[in-house]
């Protein structure tokens, strides 16, 4: 098979577009940069079994995993991050990420919203119980509180993008209980609402937090905001002051729409995306391959079904990753010689494409590789 990595930048771009079963964009934008909101997080090596030891409904297509390590050590995390879910489904580890919704040194927490026709939301709504044991990677990301505990907060979030958000919020609160922080939430209808009590119990203990719910198709009785929300109206709902650090979680369009109406310098303003995982476009090789990693000059041997960086973790390799589903780039390395071929979507740009750039959490040699790692 021809390597995508070597071959000109429009053919490589043609076969990876013939290899998707679906209209992926090719590439997830990295909002703040290549390295900024996505940088190597120090802990995203760590690797932890964990119990769920509680699932909470929060709504019909919500549900919370409570977690804790088997080993009985806590997980250190900061507000806004998140965790890679390994999840073991038909004999197959499938990873997607999922924030932390829990405020600094309370329990361990993720809530996953149900997506039509998902793999890992649906196992864990159908599937998982209390009891299930699985491994989590991280805790990763740099969607975090700023240093200074003074700073005026403003947060916009949409659906599920409502976990690191309450998070961050519950966190700021406890450092700095009479903070100023006002909240955009957009959800669908009342009942949809995630963390609806949580939010009103913590307006009612402080009177700094503003919540402003936005309902796209709201029940008879609803008195708040309604309909559309587009930026300008988020920006307006948000009334951020120059100081304020704003932080965006909910579909791009909407971030984007949001960043540019809004009278903030660009870098005050955060935000986290919840791209969807790449899917397995690529043909996963079926016999062992022969892995060389040229600067440290070790040769490893990458297992059927494994990834780069499996083989080379596997090896002892200390390799760069942080989210290992393809959406950060913190893994990228440049292949020297050999057929790599890559899950869609993912982050590359075309440049790191046309430069010989794979993500090795999401990419298979096909043939014997020398990797610039
Ligand atoms: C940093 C980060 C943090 C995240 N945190 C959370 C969280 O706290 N809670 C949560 O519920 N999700 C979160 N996600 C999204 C999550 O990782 C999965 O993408 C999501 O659960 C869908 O996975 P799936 O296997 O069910 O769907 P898949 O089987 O991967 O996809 C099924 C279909 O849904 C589409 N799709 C996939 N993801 C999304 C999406 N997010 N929105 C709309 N369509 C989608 C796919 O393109 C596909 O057509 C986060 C993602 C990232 C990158
Ligand atoms: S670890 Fe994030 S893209 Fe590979």
């Amino acid at each position: 098979m021809p390597s995508l990595v070597t071959m000109p930048r429009s053919l490589a771009a043609r076969i990876a577009t013939f290899n998707l079963s679906k209209p992926y964009p090719i590439t997830i934008p990295r909002p703040n940069g290549p390295s900024k909101r996505w940088g190597q997080s120090p802990t995203a090596l760590v690797q932890r079994h964990v119990r769920v030891v509680d699932v909470i409904r929060e709504t019909d297509d919500a549900v919370t995993l409570e977690l804790e390590t088997t080993d009985g050590r806590p997980v250190e995390f900061r507000a806004g991050q998140y965790l890679t879910h390994c999840f073991d489904i038909g004999g197959v580890t499938i990873k997607r990420a999922y924030s932390i919704c829990d405020a600094e040194g309370d329990r361990l927490a993720c809530t996953v919203k149900s997506i039509d026709g998902g793999e890992v939301s649906g196992f864990v709504h159908r599937g998982v119980a209390v009891g299930y044991e699985y491994t989590v990677l991280g805790p990763s990301g740099d969607f975090a509180l700023p240093q200074d505990d003074s700073v005026p907060l403003a947060f916009l979030a949409a659906g599920s993008g409502i976990t690191p958000v309450i998070s961050m919020i519950e966190t700021a609160l406890r450092r700095s209980p009479s903070r100023d922080i006002s909240l955009v939430y957009a959800s669908r209808r009342q009942t949809e609402i995630i963390f609806a009590r949580r939010l009103q119990a913590l307006v009612a203990k402080h009177p700094q937090l503003r919540v402003v719910h936005v309902l796209s198709q709201p029940e008879p009785g609803w008195s708040g905001e309604r309909g559309r929300l587009t930026g300008q109206r988020a920006a307006a709902l948000l009334a951020p002051e120059r100081s304020t650090e704003v932080f965006l979680c909910g579909p791009m369009e909407l971030m984007d729409a949001t960043a540019a109406a809004l009278p903030i310098e660009p870098d005050r303003i955060h935000r986290e995306r919840f791209y969807a995982a790449p899917q397995h476009t690529c043909t996963v090789p079926t016999e062992p391959q022969a892995l060389e990693f040229r600067a440290s000059g070790r040769k490893v041997t990458q297992r059927p079904g494994e990834t780069i960086l499996d083989a080379g973790l596997r090896s002892g390799l200390r390799l760069d990753f942080s989210c290992t589903v393809g959406g950060c780039a913190a893994c990228k390395i440049r292949v020297i010689r050999g057929a790599v071929t890559i899950d869609e979507p993912n982050c590359l740009s075309d440049q790191e494409r046309a430069d010989g750039y794979i993500l090795s959490c999401s990419a298979y040699a096909q043939e014997s590789a020398v990797l610039d790692a």
